[in-house]
């Protein structure tokens, strides 16, 4: 008998059209009324029906600054981050008008009390019916800190302990009420059962040196059928990789291609069984920027019209911002390795280089095509075509190993995701590749947990978070 075919994990990135693509928010598809929460909504039902598994929301807690610490050229050109709605408050939103699709929220480890991240997720988790899924960050600017009540963001392996103590804080506050200790029994007189509802069994303690007494609960959230959100991170550096080794269920990475992708998926396999977890129970996603349309042709000329929407002077400028470099005497014809050598570590995301100097190397590009590169796709993979010709690539990524399922970034917001949605989507489920109900079904008495729907089962042993069913 032959293996039924491998699926393929699809989230969706959702975002306000201040995106990866810097002329997102002027194309005359972008729609402009995401302030409203019919964006939001109609976003998540298009993706829902399209068989994503989750949509997700990027964030980062202050407008990206430049080297001199001015947000003026991001707000100016609309860069990417210039806005960012609060994750939890959108997707609450978006939970009571969908049924299926998971919702995964960005919150930092770096700021909040465990106490304030675990009740807010676990609401979510609640109002959506066990869909949600909490995408771990540790923060990477000064500007974030100083928003935060600091001055400097902490080095990166000092977030990644605090992470960790955060994320073992949160879960087990979210696991305070045992289930069934509410007993909502009107009859005998008891609402909740206070002997299956626990303080923490490590509360009051002192874990980081600086006084942070970890919380005492309980939460005044009971257990959600999930149990907890499903956990995502994005770990590249060597200590951000432990993270993820240890905690995600999900991991997003960025890779230029299959080979350079299929030996980060292995490494984080490879951690993961290091610690005991069942390495199935860590799905690794690429992120990617797929240009669908009704034919390969139509879709080669939208890539084409996005990118004569760019003023060069423009994507110079905002690769001078996202780098910390001097906007005045950068050079386009500079070869882009240079450039990037010079500025190494100003985006603070350590992957997210690597990758794109490989690729700037490999096709040896000038800073000024690089300039232009970043700001259609920040060089993630850009699959082109119709339907079934991105079917394919994504079918290949997933069978040769190179990873499990995709980030999938918009170019236009939201016209892109839509288009995948109404293009790739069903080319998918057609070839059998994808989890799920086939419609959202809202009557159903028993609707699938998100993990449930990804085929895993919560752990009770805090790092090896969960199991494969
Ligand atoms: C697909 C993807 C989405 C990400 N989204 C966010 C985000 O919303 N907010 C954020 O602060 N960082 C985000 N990151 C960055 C990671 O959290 C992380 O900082 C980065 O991958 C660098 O890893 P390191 O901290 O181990 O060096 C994302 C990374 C990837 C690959």
């Amino acid at each position: 008998m032959r293996d039924a075919p491998r699926s393929v994990t699809l989230v969706g990135m959702a975002t306000p059209p201040t995106g990866q693509y810097a002329a997102s928010w002027m194309h005359p598809e972008a729609r402009s009324d995401w302030l409203d929460a019919t964006y939001w909504i109609d976003t998540a039902r298009a993706l829902e029906v399209g068989g994503f598994d989750l949509m997700f929301l990027p964030d980062a807690l202050a407008v990206p600054e430049d080297r001199e610490g001015s947000f003026e050229t991001t707000l100016e050109t609309g860069g990417k981050g210039a806005v960012y709605l609060d994750p939890v408050v959108t997707l609450a939103t978006v939970a009571g008008a969908t049924s299926t699709i998971g919702l995964g929220a960005t919150v930092s480890t770096s700021f909040a009390p465990p106490y304030l991240i675990a009740r807010s997720l676990l609401t979510l988790d609640h109002l959506s019916g066990g869909r949600c899924a909490w995408n771990i960050v540790t923060s990477t600017t000064d500007a974030e800190a100083r928003n935060m009540g600091g001055e400097r963001i902490a080095p990166k392996a000092e977030r990644y302990d605090r992470a960790d103590r955060v994320v073992d804080e949160v879960v087990e506050l979210m696991r305070s009420w045992e289930p069934g200790a509410l007993l909502l029994d009107a009859d005998g007189g008891r609402f909740a059962d206070p002997c299956r509802v626990h303080r923490a069994a490590r509360g009051g303690e002192t874990t980081d040196g600086r006084g942070h007494r970890r919380a005492m609960g309980p939460l005044t959230v009971p257990r959600s059928r999930q149990d907890h959100p499903v956990l995502m991170q994005a770990g590249a550096s060597d200590r951000g990789l432990e993270f993820a080794a240890r905690w995600a269920e999900i991991a997003f990475i960025w890779a230029e291609d299959r080979e350079t992708a299929a030996a980060a998926r292995a490494d984080l396999r490879h951690r993961a069984a290091a610690i005991g977890r069942d390495p199935d129970g860590l799905r690794v996603c690429v992120g990617v920027q797929p240009i669908a349309a009704a034919s390969d042709e139509a879709a080669r000329m939208l890539v084409r019209d996005l990118e004569d929407r760019l003023d060069p002077e423009l994507t110079m400028r905002a690769l001078a911002r996202i780098f910390h470099a001097d906007a005045t005497v950068i050079d386009p014809a500079e070869p882009a390795t240079e450039f990037l050598d010079r500025h190494r570590g100003a985006t603070g995301a350590e992957g997210f280089e690597r990758m794109l100097r490989r690729r700037c190397e490999r096709e040896r590009l000038t800073v000024g095509r690089f300039a232009t590169l970043q700001s259609m796709t920040q060089l993630a993979p850009q699959f082109v075509g119709a339907g079934a010709s991105i079917a394919d690539e994504l079918c290949e990524w997933v069978d040769s190993g190179a990873c499990d399922g995709f980030v999938v970034t918009a170019a236009v917001h939201n016209a892109s995701l839509l288009a995948f949605a109404e293009h790739v989507g069903p080319e998918l489920r057609r070839r059998g590749r994808l989890r799920g109900a086939r419609r959202p079904e809202p009557d159903h008495p028993h609707r699938e947990t998100l993990r449930e729907r990804l085929g895993m089962v919560p752990s009770e042993t805090p790092g090896a978070i969960s199991r494969v069913v």
